[in-house]
């Protein structure tokens, strides 16, 4: 063997000692176990819990046709000592029945959808991975009227499932600097539905992503419509520098992100001056020649800008890493989620 040959294997012997084992990509392996409940002549049956699988549909169903559904995505953690939490439940379960009101779908019950999904972390609590891993939860409302001529009229029947999925990092990888195209041209969703968390406003970003995607080797587009800065396909969108964050304000064209609240929250307990202002382009690619830029959302947490690519040129954040802050945000709510540090907000709750 070479020189140059032994060298190259002993390097690939210290890689395979100490390189983590590939992980599933988010959202590929459902949990055992799901739970199900339906709507009809004006109430919700009892939830069941079964394992999951197929459902049958008919193919008149409303959702086939309309696209009434609606989903939430939140995290169970497990701790050190074994014990599973869940991350503000409730706040999701509220967002939840917000976009079932404003799709005219039947609206699960609180208090019955929080049961389905405590007993759908409890049913697969031996498949809630270590930290960093999480169970994801995934409850998901569509419409089952069996009518294809309902295009202005609601869908009276409904299926509400709880999902969960074990998921390790969202983007593979782990924490490195993203690459975002700032997309100032095509809408991610319609003006008044930004704010659901609906499978057509997926189903409009894809487009426009995966031609980014292709063109500009991104990782995801932020949504900037007329210039006006609004989130990207799945996260929400922070300038952070030193002590100080601007988001945009809430408005019906972006998804209110849970994980972008807790990070305000925090944020302005630390002492940070949080503005949440409509901005533009113009002021963003301004911010980051010296400033931070990220991600939030329950799946990327807070993940680093590194570049922002638009049709002109790229800017560079910062020094092209994640900054400083946003990693101290990031390990801020990370402690909380794993019960590293105190919850002084109430956000977890033990199942
Ligand atoms: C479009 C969009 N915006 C923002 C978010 C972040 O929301 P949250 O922090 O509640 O996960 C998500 C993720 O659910 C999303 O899909």
């Amino acid at each position: 063997m070479s020189q140059m040959n032994a060298a190259t294997a002993q390097t690939r012997n210290q890689d395979s000692k100490t390189a983590t084992p590939a992980r599933p990509a988010f959202g590929t392996v459902l949990a055992d176990q799901m739970a199900v409940a339906t709507y009809r002549d004006g109430r919700w049956s009892a939830a069941e819990v079964r394992k999951t699988g197929t459902i049958e549909m008919h193919p008149a169903a409303h959702v086939l046709h309309y696209a009434s559904t609606c989903f939430e995505g939140f995290k169970a953690y497990r701790r050190a000592d074994g014990g599973v939490h869940v991350f503000r439940m409730d706040k999701h379960i509220d967002r939840m029945r917000q976009s079932a009101r404003l799709l005219h779908l039947p609206e699960p019950d609180a208090t019955q959808l929080a049961q389905m999904v405590v007993d759908v972390i409890d049913r697969n609590r031996g498949q809630v991975p270590d930290a960093p891993g999480a169970l994801y939860l995934r409850p998901l409302l569509f419409g089952t009227l069996p009518n294809i001529g309902a295009a202005s009229i609601p869908s009276s029947e409904a299926t509400l499932i709880v999902l969960a999925s074990p998921v390790w990092d969202y983007f593979s990888g782990g924490v490195k600097p993203l690459r975002i195209f700032v997309e100032d041209e095509a809408n991610r969703t319609a003006a008044h539905l930004g704010v659901v968390k609906t499978g057509g406003n997926y189903a409009a970003a894809m487009g426009p992503t995966l031609a980014a995607r292709a063109k500009y080797n991104i990782d995801q587009v932020l949504f900037c419509p007329g210039g006006s800065v609004q989130e990207t396909g799945a996260a929400n969108f922070l300038l952070i520098r030193d002590k100080h964050i601007v988001t945009r304000s809430l408005d019906s064209t972006f998804l209110h992100g849970v994980t972008r609240d807790s990070l305000l929250t925090m944020a302005r307990d630390m002492g940070f001056k949080v503005e949440e202002r409509v901005f533009d382009t113009a002021e963003m690619f301004d911010w980051v020649k010296t400033g931070e830029a990220a991600l939030s959302g329950t799946a990327a947490v807070l993940a680093g800008i590194g570049t922002l690519v638009h049709r002109s040129g790229e800017h560079k954040v910062g020094n092209g890493d994640v900054g400083p802050v946003t990693q101290k945000l990031r390990a801020a709510l990370v402690a909380i989620q794993n019960g590293q540090a105190a919850d002084q907000y109430g956000w977890t709750r033990v199942v």
